[in-house]
């Protein structure tokens, strides 16, 4: 079967048919690429992957890293260590992944460490019968569709991004409850950033929680991120993932922001995650 990308009405994302991941050559392997270099996200429907080919197929699009620790101070347990869990299961009492049935809020990953991930990719092998949509936002389009004077403001502005709460609001392990804005642990990058292989200009907003405008007085700050995050509000561009299992989707850190829906904690969602580390230390436009 020939590899088709179809891109969705949204603007943001395609779906890939014609590939099966568990036995990708490297030749589909680069046309992948080239696909999620271009539409953003990427979705594979009807896939059948345990965790090995999960990892394998990552590692096509860079260093799969291992996964991050849990809040329990371990990692979720997987046949592999590249690959972690998102999931609202419990065994035992005990939750055997991360994120639980909350919703999480619009982020890109870990922009609270200095080289953040690349890419993530999330493989359906349980979901609810509704709520749990994942959705995706074009950070391209953010910066793109704001007025020009907007966009020279932004230059030479960097921003601080929050280590200490997770997407879903929890604080990680290890950082107590309150920080002031000098203390705060995390990382600083620009606010408008150069994509290292589109070359294209995306908005670096990381999250909104705790973020604060390194330059900038405290008030100027707050102001400065509610218009850009207002900005978002109204002009987003999204595509919503209404998942099905066997779904794998994998999305480009450095120009996108994700965020889930909840749903009903008495139904199951069951994801394996991969991540792949970050190439580059994101740079200013
Ligand atoms: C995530 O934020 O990485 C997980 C998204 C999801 O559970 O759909």
């Amino acid at each position: 079967m020939p590899i088709t990308v179809t891109p969705f009405d949204a603007g943001i994302g395609a779906d890939v048919s014609g590939l099966d991941l568990a036995r990708i050559t490297p030749a589909e392997a680069a046309t992948v690429k080239e696909a999620w270099i271009a539409h953003q996200v990427l979705r594979f429907r009807g896939q059948k992957l345990d965790d090995d080919a999960m990892a394998d197929f990552s590692g096509y699009f860079g260093e799969p890293e291992k996964a991050p620790i849990g809040f329990k101070n371990r990692n979720y347990m997987t046949d592999r260590p590249e690959v972690t869990v998102i999931s609202n299961i419990k065994i035992d009492g005990e939750a055997i992944g991360g994120l639980g049935d909350g919703e999480a809020e619009w982020h890109s990953d870990m922009t609270y460490i200095d080289m953040p991930p690349d890419a993530s990719a999330l493989y359906a092998l349980e979901v609810p019968p509704a709520g749990g949509n994942t959705w995706f936002m074009d950070m391209y389009h953010a910066y793109e569709s704001l007025p020009d004077d907007m966009k020279r403001r932004l230059e030479g502005l960097t921003c601080k991004h929050d280590a200490t709460r997770s997407s879903d609001g929890r604080l990680r392990q290890g950082y107590s409850e309150s920080y002031s804005r000098e203390e705060l642990p995390g990382a600083v990058h620009p606010l408008a950033i150069r994509h290292p292989e589109s070359g294209r200009t995306a908005l670096y907003l990381g999250r909104r929680l705790n973020a604060h405008v390194m330059e900038l007085p405290p008030t100027e700050s707050e102001e400065l991120l509610d218009m850009l995050w207002g900005h978002l509000y109204e002009n987003a561009r999204v595509w919503t993932q209404q998942w099905q299992v066997g779904d794998l989707v994998m999305w480009d850190n450095r120009c996108t922001m994700h965020r889930r829906d909840a749903f009903d904690p008495a139904s199951r969602r069951l994801m394996h995650r991969t991540q792949i580390r970050g190439s580059a230390k994101p740079v200013a436009a």
